[in-house]
């Protein structure tokens, strides 16, 4: 890694645990608790916003406002700070790799921290929505919508085209807490070894990439892995 160009991460759910949010699958995980289908769809939420806002965006709201980076995001933070780093194509709402630090950050889900109204388009920080109400209006009496890609909808395009970009000249994409599950975003370690980049895997279990895409697989805890991979490479740099 310290003679590496161009590194690229790619990070999911997993990366985030360890600040308080819960994964979308596996144990403990939001998926367990709702029906993505019936909650996290675009259609869904056309059908009934104030459902979709009273049992999941409520609940998103307070536990993404009260989390904070944690070590994995501010490992990823150092390791811009020492030149390996260039971006960060993650498929998590939360805004936490920002918060740690990072410049590059390609939101492939989009943030939570923007609301849309679906009537004027008018845009509003969720830190100022009331949820007291719901579901939360605009002036123009249009309903907010989160600017997170809910299931059923298109990834734009400039997300796309600047993902394949990192991920097709990157010499190692490191791809941190993701079940790689979800396309597109589980395709874009394919792009990177089709372009000949290391992939190096860090997740507490096994993953579809770990048989034939992954070249390293760590397993363990992000948080843990990427402090001893950052000391390492700071000892390494004489640093
Ligand atoms: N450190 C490393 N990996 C972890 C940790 C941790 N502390 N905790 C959990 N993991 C791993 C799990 O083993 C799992 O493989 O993180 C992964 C989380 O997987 P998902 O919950 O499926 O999250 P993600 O892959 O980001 O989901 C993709 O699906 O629901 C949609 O839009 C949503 O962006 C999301 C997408």
């Amino acid at each position: 890694m310290v003679s590496s160009k161009n590194i690229v991460a790619l990070t999911g759910a997993g990366i985030s645990v360890e600040s308080g949010i819960p994964p979308f699958r596996g144990k403990g995980g939001l998926w367990e608790k709702f029906d993505p289908m019936e909650y996290a769809h675009i259609d869904a939420f056309m059908k009934n916003p104030a459902k979709v806002w009273d049992v999941l965006i409520k609940e998103m709201k307070v536990i993404i406002d009260n989390a904070r980076p944690n070590t994995a995001h501010k490992g990823l933070a150092k390791l811009e700070k020492l030149g390996l780093l260039k971006t960060i194509i993650t498929q998590n709402v939360d805004g936490l790799h920002q918060m740690a630090g990072n410049t590059d950050v390609v939101e492939f889900h989009g943030n939570f921290a923007w609301q849309r109204c679906m009537e004027c388009n008018n845009k509003c920080e969720t830190i100022k929505i009331d949820i007291g109400k719901i579901p939360p209006r605009c002036e123009c009496g249009g309903i907010y919508k989160p600017e997170c890609i809910f299931f059923g909808e298109m990834i734009p395009q400039q997300y796309l085209r600047r993902s394949e970009m990192a991920a097709s000249t990157c010499d190692i994409m490191l791809v941190i807490g993701t079940s790689a599950n979800v396309q597109p975003a589980a395709s874009i370690p394919l792009i990177a070894k089709q372009a000949r980049a290391k992939v190096i895997e860090i997740n507490l279990e096994r993953t579809p990439l770990s048989k034939e895409i992954s070249d390293y697989i760590i397993m363990g805890k992000a948080g843990e892995v990427l402090t001893t991979l950052i000391n390492e490479i700071e000892h390494l740099l004489n640093l």
